[in-house]
Protein backbone atom coordinates (compact mmCIF):
# COMPACT_ATOMS: atom_id res chain seq x y z
CA UNK A 1 0.00 0.00 0.00
CA UNK A 2 3.13 2.44 0.82
CA UNK A 3 4.72 1.49 -2.37
CA UNK A 4 1.65 2.62 -4.74
CA UNK A 5 1.09 5.62 -2.94
CA UNK A 6 4.83 7.04 -2.90
CA UNK A 7 4.26 5.63 -6.48
CA UNK A 8 1.14 7.54 -7.17
CA UNK A 9 2.34 10.66 -6.03
CA UNK A 10 5.69 10.74 -8.25
CA UNK A 11 3.07 10.62 -11.22
CA UNK A 12 4.03 13.12 -13.61
CA UNK A 13 2.98 15.07 -16.82
CA UNK A 14 4.85 15.55 -19.06
CA UNK A 15 4.32 17.07 -22.60
CA UNK A 16 6.87 17.51 -25.37
CA UNK A 17 7.90 16.55 -28.54
CA UNK A 18 7.67 12.19 -29.10
CA UNK A 19 11.35 12.63 -30.55
CA UNK A 20 12.97 13.02 -27.20
CA UNK A 21 11.27 9.44 -26.36
CA UNK A 22 12.58 7.69 -29.18
CA UNK A 23 14.31 5.41 -26.74
CA UNK A 24 10.89 4.26 -25.85
CA UNK A 25 11.58 4.71 -22.16
CA UNK A 26 8.14 6.26 -22.75
CA UNK A 27 4.81 5.17 -24.29
CA UNK A 28 1.85 7.83 -25.44
CA UNK A 29 -1.22 6.01 -23.38
CA UNK A 30 -3.81 5.70 -25.44
CA UNK A 31 -5.92 8.02 -26.94
CA UNK A 32 -9.15 8.81 -24.90
CA UNK A 33 -7.29 9.09 -21.96
CA UNK A 34 -4.64 11.30 -23.66
CA UNK A 35 -6.93 14.06 -24.99
CA UNK A 36 -8.85 14.63 -21.55
CA UNK A 37 -5.28 15.84 -20.21
CA UNK A 38 -5.15 19.24 -21.61
CA UNK A 39 -8.59 19.87 -22.71
CA UNK A 40 -10.61 22.63 -21.43
CA UNK A 41 -8.46 24.81 -23.52
CA UNK A 42 -7.32 25.02 -27.20
CA UNK A 43 -4.25 22.14 -26.55
CA UNK A 44 -7.52 19.70 -26.89
CA UNK A 45 -6.83 17.51 -29.70
CA UNK A 46 -4.10 18.96 -31.59
CA UNK A 47 -1.66 17.74 -29.22
CA UNK A 48 -2.70 14.66 -28.68
CA UNK A 49 0.17 12.84 -30.15
CA UNK A 50 2.64 14.53 -27.83
CA UNK A 51 1.15 13.92 -24.20
CA UNK A 52 2.97 11.17 -22.33
CA UNK A 53 2.04 9.76 -18.92
CA UNK A 54 5.17 8.91 -17.26
CA UNK A 55 5.56 6.82 -14.32
CA UNK A 56 8.80 8.05 -12.48
CA UNK A 57 9.99 7.00 -9.31
CA UNK A 58 10.46 9.61 -6.61
CA UNK A 59 14.44 9.91 -7.87
CA UNK A 60 13.34 12.02 -10.95
CA UNK A 61 12.89 12.03 -14.36
CA UNK A 62 16.27 11.33 -14.71
CA UNK A 63 16.66 7.60 -14.10
CA UNK A 64 13.81 6.92 -16.42
CA UNK A 65 15.60 4.80 -18.67
CA UNK A 66 15.70 2.07 -15.33
CA UNK A 67 12.44 2.31 -15.62
CA UNK A 68 9.44 0.43 -17.00
CA UNK A 69 7.30 3.12 -17.53
CA UNK A 70 4.58 1.12 -20.09
CA UNK A 71 1.44 0.66 -18.00
CA UNK A 72 -1.49 -1.18 -18.95
CA UNK A 73 -4.35 1.62 -20.25
CA UNK A 74 -6.79 0.05 -18.28
CA UNK A 75 -4.68 0.67 -14.89
CA UNK A 76 -4.21 4.08 -15.76
CA UNK A 77 -7.62 4.91 -16.24
CA UNK A 78 -8.48 3.27 -12.45
CA UNK A 79 -5.81 4.98 -10.62
CA UNK A 80 -6.13 8.18 -11.55
CA UNK A 81 -9.78 10.53 -11.84
CA UNK A 82 -7.95 12.90 -15.40
CA UNK A 83 -10.56 12.60 -17.38
CA UNK A 84 -13.89 13.85 -17.29
CA UNK A 85 -16.42 13.47 -20.68
CA UNK A 86 -18.79 16.24 -19.46
CA UNK A 87 -19.58 18.36 -22.52
CA UNK A 88 -18.49 22.00 -22.16
CA UNK A 89 -21.21 24.13 -24.00
CA UNK A 90 -18.79 27.29 -24.54
CA UNK A 91 -18.69 28.41 -28.01
CA UNK A 92 -20.75 25.57 -28.96
CA UNK A 93 -17.90 22.96 -28.91
CA UNK A 94 -18.25 19.54 -27.31
CA UNK A 95 -15.33 20.23 -25.34
CA UNK A 96 -14.11 18.00 -22.85
CA UNK A 97 -13.41 19.38 -19.26
CA UNK A 98 -10.25 18.30 -16.57
CA UNK A 99 -11.58 17.19 -13.28
CA UNK A 100 -7.90 18.17 -11.99
CA UNK A 101 -6.29 15.90 -9.53
CA UNK A 102 -5.56 19.03 -7.37
CA UNK A 103 -9.02 19.60 -6.88
CA UNK A 104 -9.05 23.07 -8.76
CA UNK A 105 -11.95 23.18 -10.71
CA UNK A 106 -14.04 26.35 -12.43
CA UNK A 107 -17.42 26.57 -10.87
CA UNK A 108 -19.88 26.31 -13.14
CA UNK A 109 -21.80 30.04 -13.27
CA UNK A 110 -24.88 31.25 -14.21
CA UNK A 111 -26.32 34.62 -15.41
CA UNK A 112 -29.03 36.20 -13.57
CA UNK A 113 -31.28 34.81 -16.33
CA UNK A 114 -30.31 31.51 -15.79
CA UNK A 115 -28.00 31.15 -18.73
CA UNK A 116 -24.70 29.76 -18.50
CA UNK A 117 -22.11 32.09 -17.66
CA UNK A 118 -19.23 31.80 -20.36
CA UNK A 119 -16.35 34.08 -19.65
CA UNK A 120 -13.78 32.60 -18.17
CA UNK A 121 -11.86 35.79 -17.97
CA UNK A 122 -13.93 37.75 -15.83
CA UNK A 123 -16.84 36.64 -13.25
CA UNK A 124 -20.39 38.02 -12.68
CA UNK A 125 -19.39 39.60 -9.35
CA UNK A 126 -16.50 41.68 -11.34
CA UNK A 127 -19.27 43.11 -13.77
CA UNK A 128 -20.76 46.55 -12.62
CA UNK A 129 -22.79 49.38 -14.45
CA UNK A 130 -21.12 52.84 -15.49
CA UNK A 131 -21.85 55.92 -13.47
CA UNK A 132 -22.67 57.59 -17.02
CA UNK A 133 -23.30 60.81 -14.86
CA UNK A 134 -19.54 61.89 -14.16
CA UNK A 135 -18.13 64.61 -14.99
CA UNK A 136 -16.59 64.22 -18.58
CA UNK A 137 -15.04 67.85 -18.56
CA UNK A 138 -13.23 67.89 -15.12
CA UNK A 139 -9.69 68.86 -15.82
CA UNK A 140 -6.60 69.67 -13.61
CA UNK A 141 -5.04 72.98 -14.87
CA UNK A 142 -0.91 72.48 -14.81
CA UNK A 143 0.38 74.74 -12.38
CA UNK A 144 3.87 73.17 -11.58
CA UNK A 145 6.82 72.49 -13.59
CA UNK A 146 6.03 68.79 -13.17
CA UNK A 147 2.62 69.24 -14.23
CA UNK A 148 3.52 71.08 -17.69
CA UNK A 149 5.74 68.54 -18.42
CA UNK A 150 3.28 65.97 -17.60
CA UNK A 151 0.53 67.54 -19.91
CA UNK A 152 3.10 68.71 -22.67
CA UNK A 153 4.20 65.34 -22.71
CA UNK A 154 0.69 63.86 -23.18
CA UNK A 155 -0.37 67.05 -25.29
CA UNK A 156 2.90 66.03 -28.03
CA UNK A 157 2.34 62.27 -27.79
CA UNK A 158 -1.47 62.61 -29.27
CA UNK A 159 0.09 64.74 -32.93
CA UNK A 160 1.65 61.11 -33.86
CA UNK A 161 -1.24 59.36 -32.84
CA UNK A 162 -3.63 61.60 -34.67
CA UNK A 163 -1.73 61.10 -37.77
CA UNK A 164 -1.17 57.61 -37.44
CA UNK A 165 -4.86 56.83 -36.81
CA UNK A 166 -6.67 59.93 -38.22
CA UNK A 167 -10.34 59.42 -38.04
CA UNK A 168 -10.22 55.62 -37.38
CA UNK A 169 -11.96 55.47 -34.21
CA UNK A 170 -12.33 52.34 -33.48
CA UNK A 171 -8.79 50.88 -34.38
CA UNK A 172 -7.43 53.89 -32.62
CA UNK A 173 -9.09 53.02 -29.40
CA UNK A 174 -7.86 49.24 -29.61
CA UNK A 175 -4.51 50.71 -30.02
CA UNK A 176 -4.53 53.01 -27.21
CA UNK A 177 -5.95 50.48 -25.14
CA UNK A 178 -2.81 48.49 -25.04
CA UNK A 179 -1.00 51.67 -23.78
CA UNK A 180 -3.36 52.65 -21.59
CA UNK A 181 -3.52 49.16 -19.64
CA UNK A 182 0.21 49.38 -19.09
CA UNK A 183 0.46 52.42 -16.13
CA UNK A 184 -2.03 50.81 -13.16
CA UNK A 185 -0.03 47.53 -13.59
CA UNK A 186 3.62 48.76 -13.41
CA UNK A 187 2.07 51.48 -10.90
CA UNK A 188 0.38 48.20 -8.65
CA UNK A 189 3.33 46.38 -8.94
CA UNK A 190 6.03 48.76 -7.69
CA UNK A 191 3.90 49.39 -4.57
CA UNK A 192 3.55 45.50 -4.10
CA UNK A 193 7.19 45.59 -4.09
CA UNK A 194 7.20 48.29 -2.02
CA UNK A 195 4.77 46.99 0.61
CA UNK A 196 6.78 44.28 0.99
CA UNK A 197 10.62 45.85 1.17
CA UNK A 198 8.98 48.14 4.13
CA UNK A 199 6.77 45.97 5.70
CA UNK A 200 3.50 48.07 5.69
CA UNK A 201 0.29 48.38 4.06
CA UNK A 202 -0.50 50.10 1.01
CA UNK A 203 -4.33 51.47 1.72
CA UNK A 204 -5.53 49.66 -0.78
CA UNK A 205 -3.57 51.08 -3.53
CA UNK A 206 -2.12 47.93 -4.90
CA UNK A 207 -5.56 46.40 -5.38
CA UNK A 208 -7.05 50.03 -6.74
CA UNK A 209 -4.39 50.56 -9.62
CA UNK A 210 -4.54 46.87 -10.80
CA UNK A 211 -8.00 47.19 -10.66
CA UNK A 212 -7.69 49.83 -13.26
CA UNK A 213 -5.50 48.05 -15.54
CA UNK A 214 -7.47 45.11 -15.80
CA UNK A 215 -10.56 47.76 -16.70
CA UNK A 216 -8.84 48.95 -19.45
CA UNK A 217 -7.99 45.24 -20.43
CA UNK A 218 -11.27 44.63 -20.70
CA UNK A 219 -11.30 47.73 -22.99
CA UNK A 220 -9.02 46.00 -25.16
CA UNK A 221 -10.94 42.63 -25.31
CA UNK A 222 -14.24 44.51 -25.89
CA UNK A 223 -12.93 46.83 -29.18
CA UNK A 224 -10.60 43.41 -29.97
CA UNK A 225 -14.31 42.29 -30.55
CA UNK A 226 -15.26 45.38 -33.51
CA UNK A 227 -11.60 45.98 -35.04
CA UNK A 228 -9.03 43.33 -35.83
CA UNK A 229 -5.77 44.56 -35.27
CA UNK A 230 -3.34 44.19 -38.61
CA UNK A 231 -0.03 43.00 -38.59
CA UNK A 232 2.13 46.21 -38.96
CA UNK A 233 -0.56 47.63 -36.19
CA UNK A 234 0.58 44.76 -33.69
CA UNK A 235 4.23 44.76 -34.62
CA UNK A 236 3.84 48.97 -33.05
CA UNK A 237 1.93 47.67 -30.41
CA UNK A 238 4.96 45.25 -29.35
CA UNK A 239 7.22 48.41 -30.11
CA UNK A 240 5.64 50.48 -28.36
CA UNK A 241 4.50 48.78 -25.12
CA UNK A 242 8.60 47.94 -24.96
CA UNK A 243 9.52 51.59 -24.74
CA UNK A 244 6.50 52.82 -22.99
CA UNK A 245 6.73 50.22 -19.70
CA UNK A 246 10.40 50.81 -19.42
CA UNK A 247 9.56 54.66 -19.54
CA UNK A 248 6.89 54.24 -17.06
CA UNK A 249 8.21 52.24 -14.44
CA UNK A 250 11.75 54.40 -14.68
CA UNK A 251 9.27 57.94 -14.25
CA UNK A 252 7.30 55.85 -11.30
CA UNK A 253 10.67 55.21 -9.34
CA UNK A 254 11.40 58.95 -9.86
CA UNK A 255 8.61 60.37 -9.47
CA UNK A 256 5.12 58.76 -9.19
CA UNK A 257 3.01 62.78 -8.29
CA UNK A 258 4.10 63.02 -12.10
CA UNK A 259 3.66 59.45 -13.23
CA UNK A 260 0.19 59.81 -12.31
CA UNK A 261 -1.04 63.11 -13.19
CA UNK A 262 0.24 61.79 -16.75
CA UNK A 263 -2.05 59.27 -16.45
CA UNK A 264 -4.91 61.95 -15.28
CA UNK A 265 -3.95 63.93 -18.62
CA UNK A 266 -2.91 60.62 -20.75
CA UNK A 267 -6.95 59.69 -19.13
CA UNK A 268 -8.58 63.41 -20.10
CA UNK A 269 -7.25 62.58 -23.71
CA UNK A 270 -9.08 59.05 -24.00
CA UNK A 271 -12.08 60.95 -23.00
CA UNK A 272 -11.64 63.62 -25.95
CA UNK A 273 -10.97 60.17 -28.47
CA UNK A 274 -14.45 58.99 -27.52
CA UNK A 275 -16.15 61.91 -27.21
CA UNK A 276 -14.94 62.47 -31.41
CA UNK A 277 -15.53 58.56 -31.50
CA UNK A 278 -19.26 59.08 -30.46
CA UNK A 279 -19.96 62.05 -32.83
CA UNK A 280 -18.55 59.91 -35.66
CA UNK A 281 -20.97 57.13 -34.74
CA UNK A 282 -23.65 59.77 -34.67
CA UNK A 283 -22.87 61.19 -37.75
CA UNK A 284 -22.77 58.13 -39.33
CA UNK A 285 -18.99 57.69 -40.69
CA UNK A 286 -18.99 54.74 -38.30
CA UNK A 287 -21.36 51.86 -38.22
CA UNK A 288 -23.24 51.10 -35.19
CA UNK A 289 -22.96 48.05 -34.94
CA UNK A 290 -24.22 45.45 -31.82
CA UNK A 291 -22.73 45.65 -28.71
CA UNK A 292 -20.17 42.77 -28.72
CA UNK A 293 -21.44 40.13 -26.18
CA UNK A 294 -18.68 40.54 -23.75
CA UNK A 295 -19.14 44.58 -23.66
CA UNK A 296 -22.98 43.45 -22.74
CA UNK A 297 -21.94 41.33 -19.88
CA UNK A 298 -19.04 43.05 -18.38
CA UNK A 299 -21.32 46.74 -18.25
CA UNK A 300 -24.57 44.97 -17.71
CA UNK A 301 -25.95 46.56 -20.33
CA UNK A 302 -29.02 45.96 -22.11
CA UNK A 303 -29.02 42.65 -24.66
CA UNK A 304 -29.96 45.67 -27.73
CA UNK A 305 -26.86 47.98 -27.13
CA UNK A 306 -24.75 49.04 -29.77
CA UNK A 307 -20.89 50.11 -30.18
CA UNK A 308 -22.66 53.84 -29.12
CA UNK A 309 -23.81 52.71 -25.80
CA UNK A 310 -19.95 50.95 -25.55
CA UNK A 311 -18.27 53.27 -26.02
CA UNK A 312 -20.12 55.76 -23.86
CA UNK A 313 -19.35 53.16 -20.37
CA UNK A 314 -15.59 53.12 -21.52
CA UNK A 315 -15.62 56.69 -21.52
CA UNK A 316 -17.01 56.83 -18.09
CA UNK A 317 -14.58 54.34 -17.26
CA UNK A 318 -12.03 56.68 -18.58
CA UNK A 319 -12.68 59.61 -16.54
CA UNK A 320 -12.75 57.83 -12.95
CA UNK A 321 -9.12 56.46 -14.06
CA UNK A 322 -8.67 60.79 -14.96
CA UNK A 323 -9.89 60.99 -10.89
CA UNK A 324 -8.34 58.15 -9.73
CA UNK A 325 -4.61 59.31 -11.39
CA UNK A 326 -4.81 63.18 -10.58
CA UNK A 327 -6.33 62.37 -6.67
CA UNK A 328 -3.28 60.59 -6.21
CA UNK A 329 -0.82 62.66 -7.62
CA UNK A 330 -2.49 64.98 -5.78
CA UNK A 331 -1.98 62.89 -2.04
CA UNK A 332 2.00 63.28 -3.56
CA UNK A 333 1.81 66.75 -4.03
CA UNK A 334 0.71 66.76 -0.43
CA UNK A 335 3.83 65.48 0.47
CA UNK A 336 2.19 62.34 2.09
CA UNK A 337 2.40 58.57 0.22
CA UNK A 338 -0.78 56.83 -1.06
CA UNK A 339 -0.94 54.55 1.90
CA UNK A 340 -2.12 57.46 3.98
CA UNK A 341 -5.21 57.88 1.97
CA UNK A 342 -7.99 55.33 1.39
CA UNK A 343 -7.87 54.26 -2.15
CA UNK A 344 -10.59 54.07 -4.17
CA UNK A 345 -11.33 50.49 -4.49
CA UNK A 346 -14.20 49.49 -7.02
CA UNK A 347 -14.58 53.06 -8.60
CA UNK A 348 -16.05 52.68 -11.19
FE1 LIG B 1 -9.47 52.47 -21.53
FE1 LIG C 1 -8.35 54.74 -18.73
Amino acid sequence: MMIRGATRSANIFVVMGSRLFSSATARAVSKEATVGILTGNKLGGSVQNSVFWIRAPMLGVRNLGTVAVGEKEQEVKEKEKVVSAAGDSENGKDEKRIVSYWGVETPKLSKEDGTEWKWHCFRPWETYQADLSIDLKKHHKPTTFLDRLAFWTVKSLRWPTDLFFQRRYGCRAMMLETVAAVPGMVGGMLLHCKSLRRFEHSGGWIKALLEEAENERMHLMTFMEVSKPRWYERALVMAVQGVFFNAYFLGYLISPKFAHRMVGYLEEEAIHSYTEFLKELDKGNIENVPAPAIAIDYWRLPPNSTLKDVVMVVRADEAHHRDVNHFASDIHYQGRELRQEPAPLGYH
